[in-house]
């Protein structure tokens, strides 16, 4: 079959040849970013022999190095260092991590005329620059973090001067930063108002970096899911609270699910926010008598949906996650609305749906994901679970709720471990990166500052075995 690909000639190839001769972060790397040389070099990689070990989008494999991080095994990742990576190949993997395994003949094997390599160097050398922007790793070493959901905007939010003392530098929200559920969009951006006047509020947004994830109340819909009508609209306005700019993937995209990197390889923590409403399908009920009943008992009314099309992310999302698991972190902090350990409540979790629960242990083991650490909120009561026996690894939940209310009784979770409480409360983390095992002393606190539960795990115990 003739070669598909059209000849092109556009002043782009000035501008990349400029580039190679310009120093990294000159100018002229802007123009060598010319979307259509970028385009045109997608089209030669994919097509070529490149996607068998380096994945279809750069994301490497385990015959090949990721393209689209900032770590290079060979050079500094300039247009110069990559186009000599495409030319010369490497024998027998020169490089540490892949020597004596895979090799990668010069240009990976193919026929590729000038304006070939000018294009298949300008798209691998966009992959990182693109990836940097997109998912902001950030240099800063991150050792403090907060956490909690549920906060009543009707209500006093004491706890802000509490977390703000301890200068967290990130603050997660795992959900219902407003309880609002309301499909009127005025009425939801009003509810953010009253979070926005939090005095408290407003001077930890002012110092933190704030991370943010929904659950049903600041979705729209009490335990809403897929079949919320505004749904669509309902992400525009939170994407608008947490400050996510009008141009960004995010706002085109169905679900608010995002991740984050801070810091360098050995202290890098990523942080995983699932969309657990937005895709998620109907939930199975028991009758309202059995209900009543539970209710005393401190359960919910939910029951296990095992059907096999029960959705709790969908398959964008899943992908996506897959992805995040596959790049290189040490420490990962899932963060999910509902817990995800918690078994069985009645009360909105992943127990409800068995199998989409065991999909994401299957994910996090056939990743081979290292430092899974799950963060939670949505039930009534507060604790520290643990799943034994699924992976290589325990999988820890941390379940925070709520910040400014107390709540009602306590159910069963046969993970549990050691007591559950019902105080308002927010989770703190520290992480002490400086040891050679780090430690990652986790709290629930109560707006006192006092230590409510306590757990603390080294970074050890939690690699696949
Ligand atoms: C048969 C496997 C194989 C194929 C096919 C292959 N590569 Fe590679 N590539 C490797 C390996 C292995 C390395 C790392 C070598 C080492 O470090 O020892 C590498 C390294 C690179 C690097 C340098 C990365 C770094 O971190 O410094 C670039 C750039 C690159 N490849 C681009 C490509 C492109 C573009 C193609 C398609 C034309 C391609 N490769 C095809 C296996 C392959």
């Amino acid at each position: 079959m003739p070669s598909p690909l059209p000849r092109l000639r556009s002043p782009g190839w000035l501008c990349i040849l400029l580039g190679l001769l310009a120093p990294v972060d000159g100018p002229a790397h802007a123009a060598a970013a010319d979307p259509l040389a970028i385009e045109r070099g997608a089209v030669i990689y994919r097509q070529g022999t490149c996607p068998v070990c380096h994945h279809w989008q750069g994301q490497g494999n385990r015959r090949g190095p990721d393209l689209t991080d900032d770590e290079w095994l060979h050079g500094d990742g300039s247009l110069t260092a990559v186009r000599q990576a495409i030319e010369t190949g490497f024998r027998h993997g020169a490089g540490r991590r892949f020597r004596g395994k895979y090799e990668m003949w010069p240009f990976g094997g193919m026929e590729l005329d000038e304006p070939d390599v000018d294009a298949l160097t300008a798209y691998v050398w966009s992959l990182h620059r693109r990836r940097r922007a997109a998912d902001t790793l950030t240099r800063e070493v991150v050792s403090r973090i907060a956490f909690g959901s549920g906060a009543d905007q009707d209500r006093s939010q004491p706890v802000w001067d509490t977390v703000l003392a301890l200068r967290p530098q990130l603050m997660l929200m795992l959900g219902n930063s407003v309880l609002a559920g309301t499909s009127d969009m005025d009425q939801l951006r009003l509810q953010y108002d009253k979070l926005a006047a939090k005095p408290g509020f407003a001077e930890l947004r002012g110092q933190s970096r704030f991370l943010a994830t929904w659950n049903d109340l600041d979705f729209g819909h009490e335990d809403g899911g897929a079949d919320f009508g505004q749904r669509a609209e309902s992400q525009q306005v939170f994407l608008d609270f947490w400050g996510v700019p009008p141009g960004s993937a995010r706002r085109g995209k169905p679900g608010i699910y995002t991740s984050q990197r801070f810091g360098p390889p050995g202290r890098r923590l990523q942080v995983i926010l699932l969309d657990t409403r937005y895709h998620r399908g109907p939930l199975w009920r028991v009758s309202p008598n059995e209900a009543a009943d539970r209710e005393a008992r401190g359960m919910g009314p939910y029951l296990p949906n095992d059907h096999q099309r029960a959705r709790m992310l969908g398959e964008e999302q899943w992908r996506w996650l897959e992805e995040q698991l596959r790049q290189s972190a040490d420490l990962r902090l899932i963060v999910t609305s509902i817990p995800f350990v918690m078994e069985f409540s009645g009360w909105e979790s992943w127990a409800n749906m068995p199998l989409e629960r065991m999909r994401l242990i299957d994910l996090i083991r056939t990743t081979r994901a290292n430092g899974v650490l799950l963060l939670s909120g949505d039930t009534p009561w507060s604790e520290v679970s643990r799943l034994d026996g699924e992976l290589t690894y325990p999988l820890w939940d941390i379940t925070s709720s709520s910040l400014n209310r107390r709540s009602g009784g306590i159910g069963p979770n046969r993970h549990r471990v050691g007591p559950a409480t019902s105080e308002p409360n927010f989770g703190y983390m520290e992480i002490d990166w400086t040891q050679a095992d780090p430690a990652i002393r986790i709290e629930l606190r109560t707006v006192a500052n006092r230590g409510l539960l306590r757990q603390t795990l080294r970074l050890s115990e939690l690699q696949p075995k």
